[in-house]
């Protein structure tokens, strides 16, 4: 965890709760803090663990619930989840070359994060955008200016989250990552200028209640940022898709999305469909 996200944390489940760091903390030399505690500021014990640089939110509490989830806390779709599959995944479900050559300043163009600010990168596993936003508005992690931009990494799986720091650290990137869920995001109202997810709205679950949280953090310009999966048009897809359903991993309609983005009051920029893979930006109406 690096200092200068702790304004933005409040604890989970309680937006108007602060967190503060207790003392006794130990430091990496680039300022975060590898082991402590967090403490909610509201007088109560409640008490969350920051350890070896990853803070803790849903300790043995919450636990994954479709057989999608399960495999995503296995150390070994950690460690091969960027270097066996995510780097070919658009390529082989757009049927078009798309490596992150391509994917990349696509999110970066409907993030926009030299605007500064706060961004999430919500269910983010190995930190691909989350490192793509950092990459974009830092120097070095050493540097002695602060930052343009803060970001902040949330995921359920610790496996994923302790991977992601790993290449973070790699790439010398500032990259706070918080152990938290998708639908109780662990974040201030109106406190971020963007919310990024890449690929997971078709296994988060209940994606009413994320959109509801990213409308309640972003702020009135925020920007959510969409990677997603929608139902194929052609029966064979269809058919691997009731396969991948049993799992755990739906594939709504365009539609369903758009209605329910709408309905959590948010507005379109800007969509882009390559196949069954949309990229889309949204607005605070
Ligand atoms: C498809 S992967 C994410 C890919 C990543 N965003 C990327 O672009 O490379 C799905 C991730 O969502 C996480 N996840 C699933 N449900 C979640 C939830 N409700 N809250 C937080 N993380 C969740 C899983 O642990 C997994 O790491």
């Amino acid at each position: 965890m690096y200092p200068e996200a702790l304004a933005a944390l409040r604890c989970p489940n309680s937006p108007h709760t602060a967190l503060e760091l207790a003392a006794g903390a130990r430091y990496a030399p680039d300022g975060a803090v590898l082991d402590g505690m967090l403490q909610a500021a509201d007088g109560t014990l409640r008490s969350y663990p920051i350890r070896d640089g990853i803070i803790d939110l849903l300790g043995g509490a919450r636990l994954p619930r479709t057989p999608a989830q399960i495999t995503n806390y296995l150390p070994l779709t950690a460690w091969g989840y960027e270097r066996l599959w995510r780097g070919r995944a658009l390529t082989l479900l757009t049927g078009e070359a798309f490596g992150y050559d391509r994917e990349l300043p696509l999110l970066r163009r409907l993030m926009q994060p030299e605007r500064g600010g706060v961004y999430l990168d919500v269910a983010c596993s190995n930190g691909l955008y989350a490192r793509a936003l950092a990459a974009a508005t830092q120097a070095d992690l050493l540097a002695a200016t602060p930052p343009r931009a803060t970001i902040i990494g949330i995921d359920h799986a610790l496996p994923m989250l302790r991977q992601a720091r790993a290449y973070a650290l790699q790439h010398r990137l500032r990259i706070t990552y918080v152990r938290a869920c998708a639908q109780a995001l662990p974040i201030a109202s109106a406190a971020v200028a963007g919310v990024a997810m890449g690929g997971s709205l078709n296994e988060i679950g209940d994606r009413r209640a994320f959109f509801a949280e990213a409308r309640r953090v972003l702020e009135p310009h925020g920007r959510l940022v969409l990677m997603h999966l929608v139902q194929a048009g052609e029966s064979i897809g269809q058919a691997v898709q009731a396969i991948l359903g049993t799992g755990g991993i739906e594939f709504p309609s365009l539609a369903t999305i758009h209605a329910e983005l709408r309905q959590a009051q948010f507005h379109p920029l800007d969509e882009t469909q390559h196949g069954v893979v949309v990229f889309s930006a949204w607005q605070p109406t």
